[in-house]
């Protein structure tokens, strides 16, 4: 099982969103086993799915979830608020440890309470130094250089990081930054690779859709 993940990033409206996931349902669907799994603004997660409701192999997630269970947390998105809506969340993406100072104690808790609501953490790690939680069953492995700068890590360089990062057994592995249609397949070929997380690439559902086919 392949996993392609879309993530949106702070991208898209309404109109887009929809135009988006017309056209990607609109594309033939590929024989092989995989899952496609979309992570847009929050906004757009119950327009979204709506839309795919009656179909198979594509799910939801959040780019993100708050540390806190519930309370006077304005503006906050929680776990449980998500619930029921989404099957996945991103943890821990880079751009949130910089942007927002997330502290590996603070995503820990995010994992914690992403799975007291039943929802799949997707982990994101920079390098070695990342700890990964326990409980972690899809981790994705994003060198911060690689990301949106059209210069993916060769897969060598990507199986020996997952040599050195303390990789739960049994999980899946994904590898993330620039990924596009032309460098999907080096990665894909090696059994050790599960699948991707892309960002820049997945805004164009024809361009992420080449990818899946790509590989
Ligand atoms: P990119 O982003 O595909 O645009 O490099 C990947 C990510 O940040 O998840």
């Amino acid at each position: 099982m392949k996993y392609f993940i879309a993530n949106w990033k702070a991208n898209k409206n309404l109109d887009e969103a929809n135009q988006w996931i017309e056209k990607y349902l609109s594309l033939p669907v590929t024989d092989q086993q995989y899952i496609v799994i979309i992570c847009p603004p929050y906004p757009l997660l119950y327009p979204l799915k709506e839309k795919i409701k009656n179909r198979k192999n594509i799910y939801l997630g959040s780019q993100d979830l708050s540390i806190f269970e519930a309370g006077t947390y304005t503006g906050e998105v929680t776990a449980k608020s998500l619930s029921g809506l989404i099957d996945y969340s991103i943890i821990g993406h880079s751009e949130r440890r910089k942007y927002f100072n997330e502290s590996e104690e603070s995503l820990f808790q995010k994992v914690h309470l992403a799975k007291k609501y039943n929802i799949k953490p997707i982990y994101c790690v920079r390098d070695e130094n990342d700890k990964i939680p326990n409980l972690v069953q899809i981790v994705a492995y994003e060198p911060v250089y690689a990301i949106g700068s059209g210069s993916n890590e060769p897969v060598e360089r990507v199986l020996e990081m997952k040599q050195k990062i303390h990789f739960p057994n049994e999980s899946f592995f994904l590898y993330g930054g620039s990924v596009n249609k032309d460098n999907a397949r080096t990665y894909l070929e090696s059994p050790q690779i599960d699948g991707f997380l892309i960002g820049g690439t997945s805004l164009n559902p024809i361009e992420f859709h080449k990818i899946i086919v790509a590989a």
